[in-house]
């Protein structure tokens, strides 16, 4: 069984695919990190970001057991994720990826931004997590304080706004819910009521 979850950052599908994971006994996989990763790897070793074929060898080489998002969570790594998340071979390099972990026995939840249009279009269910650019702003900037890590709403707000605008309108695979998603709007729900609703959805739909 796969249930993909898709939908723009700071929306809650992480923690609610992680959750739905753990209770539906399925492996989890957050697609983000895959991203991230070999932005990470590209800024360290100080290589420019628009070289597709460095992208590309570094993909080749992923370990998805040990990427940690505590260690890939930083403001610029994710900029630059959506940079390199434009470069249609790195991407076909992260899906074959992607997918190969989705197959695996018992199946699994994958969370990103074309899971149910792209990486797993046969998925059994298929969930667009969105919250208003507001909502999810404040969480975002609630979350960095709690870590203590400076957070300014408004900037927050306005990195949200740009980053969600070059994931919609990137030419391959753009963020957008597949036909047959089900839409969750969690602007007026806390993470407990979001999770409820999920599950009533992958229930009903499996
Ligand atoms: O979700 P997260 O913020 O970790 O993702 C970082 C970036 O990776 C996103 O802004 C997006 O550009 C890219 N991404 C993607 N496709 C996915 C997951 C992430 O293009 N399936």
């Amino acid at each position: 069984m796969i249930i993909a979850i898709d939908g723009p950052a700071a929306s809650g599908k992480g923690t609610l695919a992680r959750r739905l994971a753990a209770h539906f006994g399925l492996r989890h996989l957050d697609t983000g990190l895959t991203y991230r990763a070999v932005a990470a790897a590209l800024l360290a070793n100080g290589l420019p970001l628009g070289d597709e074929a460095v992208a590309v060898e570094i993909a080749r080489h992923l370990d998805l057991g040990v990427m940690d998002r505590s260690v890939l969570s930083a403001h610029e790594i994710g900029e630059a994720a959506s940079r390199i998340a434009v470069l249609p071979g790195l991407r076909e390099e992260l899906v074959r990826l992607q997918r190969a972990f989705a197959h695996i026995p018992p199946g699994a939840v994958l969370d990103g931004r074309d899971i149910g249009t792209v990486v797993c279009p046969d998925a059994a269910v298929k969930l667009f997590v969105t919250a208003a650019a507001e909502a999810r702003a404040r969480r975002r900037t609630d979350e960095m304080l709690a870590n203590g890590t400076e957070a300014d709403f408004a900037s927050v707000l306005e990195d949200l706004r740009r980053r969600d605008e070059r994931d919609a309108s990137r030419s391959v695979a753009p963020m957008k819910p597949a036909a047959d998603a089900h839409l969750l709007d969690t602007t007026e729900m806390d993470i407990e009521a979001a999770f409820q609703a999920a599950v009533d959805i992958v229930s009903a739909a499996c």
